[in-house]
C-alpha cells in the first residue's frame, strides 16, 4: 500500500519504517530539513535500538523515502498517518496546533481532487489527541471542502526502547472508524503484525481515543501507586522489594508498572494524565483518580533529592553529584520531562554541583544545561571528587560496577539508588561502608 506519515519522531520513523519492513511503500515528512537531510543520509536524529540499521535497510530496497514536502508524499498515499506532537499547554489542555496544521494542509492539497470512495484516502490521526478529536477533524476537513477524505483514529501503543517490537509485535492494534471501508484499509495494512492473541480491534474512533488515555493513565496509576507504596515502606521498615514480589506474583496484579522509583517522565505519561484530567474538567467532571496519580508523581520527583538533603543536613552548597542516568528510562535518548532533571534542578537551586552521565542522552541534556553542569562519557569517571552517586535511570551499564573502585573515586561513600538497581547487591555495599538509600527499602 501507498501510505505517508507526517512527523518523523519517535512514533512516526518507527511507524514509517516498520510499515516499510512489510512492504508497503512509505513516504515520511517532517517540517524539519535537517533531520529530512539526515535521514536520506541514512542516519537517524533519534536513539531507538535497531532503527537506524531498518531505516538504511528499507531505504536501499527502495521502499522507504523522506521529504519535506507534504503533496508529493501524500499525492498517492491511499493513508496518511499523523504522528505530529501534541504537547501539553500551560492549562493542562492538549495542544492541537500541529495535527490542526496539518489538517489545514491535507484539506488545501485535496479540495479540488476528485472524490473517491470512503476509504480510498484516508487521514489517520496516530498522535495521541483527546476524545472527540476525530470528529473535530471530519468537521474540519469538510468545512475545508474535503468531506471526501476519511479519518481514522488509530492511537500508538509503543514504548520507546522497544518500539520495534512493539510495532512488529503489538500486543493489540486498535482503530477507530465510522465506516467500514475504512477499517478494511487498515485492517489490510496491519494484517502482517495481528494474529488471534495479538488482534486489531476495532471501535468507534470517539472509543479508540478514549482506550490510549485510559491505557496511559491506568499504567502511571500503577507506577504512582506503587511509589507512595515505596515512601511507606521507608517509614514502617518495610522492604517495597520484597512487597513488590508478595503482590507481584498474584495473577491479579502481575509485575509490570510495579517497581518504584523517581516519578514518571517522558513524553506521554505526564502529559496525558493531565490531558486526560483537562478533557474530563471541559465536560464538569473531576477524574479523583488521575489527578491524585498526577500529583502523587510531582512529589515522587522530589523523593530523591529530599533524601540527598537529609543525609547532608540541608548542607549541599559546594557538593558535587555524580548523577547516573539523565533520559526518562533505558534505551532512549528522551529527555522530556525526566526526573533526572527535576533532580538536577534541584541540587543546582541547592548550590551543588553536577556531573552527569547517560549512554545516548548527553547531548539533550547539554542543549538545556550548558556547562551549568560537568558531563563525564564513562560512568566511573563522573565519580571523581563527588560527595555521592545519584543513579536515576537504570541504563544496563550501571548495574554492576565494581563498588570498591566507586568508592575509591567518591569523596565520601554514599549512593542514593533511585530505582533499586544495587539492590542485589546492597550487603556488599553496605560491608564496604557506603551510606545506601534505595526507594522504599527503609531509611
Ligand atoms: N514518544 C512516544 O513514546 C509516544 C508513544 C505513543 C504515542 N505518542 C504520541 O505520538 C505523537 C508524536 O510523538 P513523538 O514522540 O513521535 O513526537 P516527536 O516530537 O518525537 O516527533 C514529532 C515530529 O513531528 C514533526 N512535525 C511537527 N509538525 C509537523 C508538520 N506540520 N509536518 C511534518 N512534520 C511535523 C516534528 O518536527 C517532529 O520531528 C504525540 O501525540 C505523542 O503523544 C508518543
Amino acid at each position: 500500500m501507498n501510505v505517508a506519515v507526517v512527523g518523523t519522531g519517535y512514533v512516526g520513523l518507527v511507524t514509517g519504517t516498520c510499515l516499510a519492513e512489510t512492504g508497503n511503500t512509505v513516504t515520511c515528512v517532517d517540517i524539519k530539513s535537517e533531520i529530512v537531510e539526515r535521514l536520506n543520509a541514512g542516519h537517524i536524529h533519534i536513539y531507538e535500538p535497531g532503527l537506524e540499521e531498518l531505516v538504511q535497510k528499507n531505504r536501499a530496497a527502495g521502499r522507504l523515502s523522506f521529504t519535506t514536502d507534504l503533496a508529493a508524499a501524500a499525492k498517492n498515499a491511499r493513508l496518511i498517518f499523523v504522528a505530529v506532537p501534541t504537547p501539553e499547554l500551560p492549562s493542562g489542555h492538549v495542544g492541537m496546533q500541529y495535527v490542526n496544521k496539518v489538517v489545514d494542509d491535507i484539506a488545501a492539497l485535496f479540495r479540488h481532487a476528485t472524490p473517491g470512495k470512503a476509504g480510498d484516502r484516508v487521514l489517520v490521526l496516530k498522535s495521541t489527541v483527546p476524545p472527540g478529536t476525530n470528529r473535530m477533524v471530519t468537521d474540519r476537513l469538510a468545512a475545508a471542502g474535503c468531506a471526501h477524505v476519511s479519518v481514522a483514529s488509530n492511537p500508538e501503543f509503543l514504548k520507546e526502547g522497544a518500539a520495534i517490537e512493539d510495532f512488529m509485535v503489538p500486543d493489540r492494534v486498535v482503530v477507530g472508524v465510522r465506516h467500514p471501508a475504512v477499517g478494511a484499509a487498515l485492517r489490510e495494512l496491519y494484517q502482517p503484525y495481528v494474529t488471534a492473541d495479538r488482534p486489531l480491534v476495532e471501535m468507534t474512533p470517539e472509543s479508540a481515543e478514549m482506550t490510549k488515555y485510559a491505557a496511559n493513565a491506568l499504567l502511571a496509576t500503577k507506577i504512582s501507586f506503587i511509589n507512595e507504596v515505596a515512601d511507606l515502606c521507608d517509614l514502617t521498615g518495610a522492604d517495597i522489594n520484597l512487597v513488590r514480589k508478595g503482590i507481584g506474583h498474584d495473577q491479579r496484579i502481575g509485575f509490570q508498572f510495579l517497581a518504584p522509583g523517581p516519578g514518571y517522565g517522558g513524553s506521554c505519561f505526564p502529559k496525558d494524565v493531565k490531558g486526560l484530567i483537562a478533557v474530563a474538567r471541559r465536560l464538569g467532571m473531576t477524574l479523583r483518580v488521575a489527578e491524585a496519580v498526577d500529583a502523587a508523581n510531582d512529589v515522587q520527583k522530589e523523593v530523591l533529592l529530599a533524601k540527598i538533603h537529609r543525609h547532608f543536613d540541608g548542607k549541599l552548597a559546594g557538593k558535587t553529584f555524580a548523577v547516573w542516568g539523565l533520559a526518562f528510562k533505558p534505551k532512549t535518548d528522551d529527555i522530556r520531562e525526566s526526573p533526572a532533571l527535576t533532580l538536577i534542578d534541584g541540587l543546582l537551586v541547592a548550590g551543588a554541583k553536577v556531573k552527569a552521565c547517560d549512554p545516548q542522552a548527553r547531548a539533550n541534556v547539554e542543549k538545556i544545561y550548558k556547562d551549568t553542569i560537568c558531563y563525564a562519557n564513562d560512568p566511573m569517571d563522573a565519580l571523581h571528587g563527588a560527595d555521592a552517586l545519584v543513579l536515576v535511570t537504570e541504563w544496563p551499564e550501571f548495574r554492576g560496577p565494581d563498588f570498591a573502585e566507586v568508592k575509591r573515586r567518591l569523596k565520601s561513600p554514599v549512593i542514593f539508588d533511585g530505582r533499586n538497581l544495587f539492590a542485589p547487591n546492597e550487603s556488599a555495599v553496605r560491608e564496604l561502608g557506603f551510606s545506601y538509600y534505595g526507594i522504599g527499602r527503609g531509611n
